[in-house]
């Protein structure tokens, strides 16, 4: 891993021009940002702000990681917040342990498989699923945060709302990334409710422009009382009745209960960690695909040189590949393990040896089928490839004791559900479940039940080398972000590329299907090359939001993805 030494930021204050302007076009290269003791990486300059407060003051990641995510509810609401879930891996730098922990939606204990299906046992249009309180989960963030703040936070919990608090009264510029997502999502009916078209539009019904002034009294009343009582009234009081009536909407009400939020728990659960080279690298199991599909492409890719290839068509080729067989059985297998017995060998060396035969480096497979992983419950599933939308955030922070947070945090697509209560949006994380729950006699995996948690994509990830943490990295971007964050790996580790320059690398992606080459860079390049080899090309805009932060020789190194709006800063 090689790292560009480009700027020294030393900011515990960041200059107001980046925080004033988020107002700044999109697309802004950067570079990347050194510095020595502390840093966070993430998609809002405010966000970054309070969080580096935090750790100035001398909490810990733990600690930052409240001021952030309250921060980025307000700042960038279409994307994260209390209303959403989110997936943290948490290193643990006295113990030397790494832990992570799911705070996914869940669905409603009444849900069944036909929640998504009309009386005839079909699926519902995706959109038309979307909008609405059917489609939301018990939000899991809030007592995300709680929870790791309980284990490993020193700071008062009140306190490290207060910036929100204030940020919420006084009000905060529209960046140009929201203003942006108003106006898309006005098509897909965020006017539709009271509450969403007074907060995002102005009375004559155009989207807030940017630059424009946005104070929210409602979640500043409702951080209040989070940092008085904790999330307790998210759970079981005021906020929870709210949200359970909220959902009643009068197009697809949802079936919450107040049971269903009072029985809500974080769960922690094992890391997925696969050898690369001389790395491990190590992320988030089910209810996610992305540590496991993550782990499975880059095992594949083990068996040949990248580095000698460097980011070439040749290289492309083999990671298209690989990615194909990955999704192939994430599409199959993958979904909430406490409801569903996944094969215990989705990474086991002899098997995965056999699906990397399958690559042949002179030409393209067509669609990859899932494989047979070993697996003591025998395999009965049918395929689901159901889509996820790009309403999701990421955010890497290391504090001056060496803890680090990588953590992906989501309200699904853009806006969530559109239902908004107490100043905050709902998600629509149920729509990442399977809406057919079978195919040929069998069922899927990913299908609804009730209290179940949808399978993500979402991919926090951290890298280790000889048991030391080297790099914290995320992104969102729907299905998307294991194509992302994977390859953001591979350039870091074997291309040795410099953290902002391995972030911004134009993107390939493919899910099993055709290959994404990102429009407007060098990706297209690769076209003829990779259409010589058989793969089927589309080129199209590839928003990633790719957060990360790499430790090396006792430096921090942090890079957010120019194709956002986030920075990386600390001292
Ligand atoms: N809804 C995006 C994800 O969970 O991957």
């Amino acid at each position: 891993m090689r790292i560009n030494k480009v700027l020294l930021f030393v900011a515990m204050s960041i200059p107001a021009a980046a925080i004033a302007d988020s107002t700044q076009p999109q697309q802004v290269p950067r570079a990347t940002v050194t510095t020595d003791t502390a840093m966070v990486s993430a998609a809002n300059p405010h966000a970054v702000q309070a969080g580096v407060n935090v750790l100035a003051a001398g909490g810990t990641a733990a600690d930052a990681a409240v001021a952030v995510q309250m921060m980025l509810n307000l700042v960038e609401p279409q994307s994260s917040g209390i209303g959403g879930g989110a997936f943290m891996l948490y290193w643990d730098a006295a113990e030397g342990k790494l832990s992570t922990f799911d705070g996914r939606e869940k669905a409603p204990a009444s849900a069944t498989p036909a929640y998504f299906q009309n009386t005839e046992g079909e699926p519902m249009k995706w959109w038309d699923a979307v909008v609405g309180g059917r489609s939301v989960g018990v939000p899991g963030t809030l007592k995300l945060i709680e929870h790791v703040h309980s284990k490993y936070g020193k700071q008062d919990w009140s306190e490290l709302l207060e910036p929100a608090i204030s940020k919420a009264r006084q009000g905060f510029k529209v960046s140009p990334r929201l203003s942006k997502s108003i106006e898309s999502a006005k098509e897909r009916k965020l006017d539709m409710f009271d509450s969403t078209r007074d907060y995002f539009f102005n009375e004559d019904g155009s989207a807030l422009a940017a630059g424009s002034y946005l104070t929210n009294d409602d979640f500043a009343r409702t951080l209040r009382n989070i940092a008085n009582n904790g999330s307790t009234p998210f759970y079981t009081g005021q906020i929870a009745e709210d949200i359970v009536a909220a959902v009643q909407t009068e197009i697809n009400p949802g079936e919450l209960t107040i049971d269903d939020l009072a029985n809500y728990d974080v769960i922690e659960r094992e890391p997925v960690c696969v050898p690369y080279r001389a790395y491990e690298v190590c992320g988030m199991g089910p209810p996610t695909s992305g540590g496991l599909t993550m782990g499975q492409i880059l095992t594949l890719l083990n068996n040949y040189d990248l580095a000698a290839m460097g980011p070439s068509a040749e290289a492309w080729h083999l990671y298209i590949e690989a990615a194909k067989l990955a999704y192939a059985d994430r599409g199959m297998y993958m979904a909430d393990s406490d409801f569903v017995s996944m094969p215990d060998g989705l990474l086991d060396k002899t098997y995965l040896a056999s699906r990397a035969a399958l690559i042949d480096p002179a030409i393209a497979m067509e669609k990859a089928e899932a494989g047979s992983p070993p697996s003591k419950d025998g395999l009965n599933f049918a395929p689901d490839l159901q889509i996820e939308r790009e309403g999701t955030s990421h955010f890497s922070i290391v504090d001056q004791f060496g803890n680090i947070i990588s953590m992906t945090t989501t309200i699904e697509t853009g806006f969530g559900s559109r239902v908004m209560t107490n100043g905050f949006l709902l998600n629509n994380e149920l729509t990442d479940f399977s809406f057919k729950d079978m195919k040929d006699g069998k069922p899927v995996a990913n299908r609804v039940e009730g209290g179940k948690r949808p399978r993500s994509s979402m991919s926090p990830t951290m890298v280790f080398k000889d048991g030391a943490p080297v790099l914290a990295i995320g992104s969102p971007g729907g299905s998307r972000i294991i194509n992302y964050v994977t390859q953001k790996v591979i350039a870091i580790l074997d291309w040795e590329m410099d953290l902002q320059a391995a972030l911004d690398l134009p993107h390939v992606v493919n899910r099993n299907g055709s290959t994404d080459l990102e429009a407007d860079t060098t990706a297209i390049d690769y076209q003829p090359a990779l259409e010589a080899l058989g793969h089927k090309i589309k080129v199209r805009g590839l928003n990633s939001g790719l957060h990360a932060i790499a430790i090396q020789n006792g430096e921090l190194h942090g890079a957010a993805d120019s194709r956002r709006e986030g920075i990386a800063a600390g001292f």
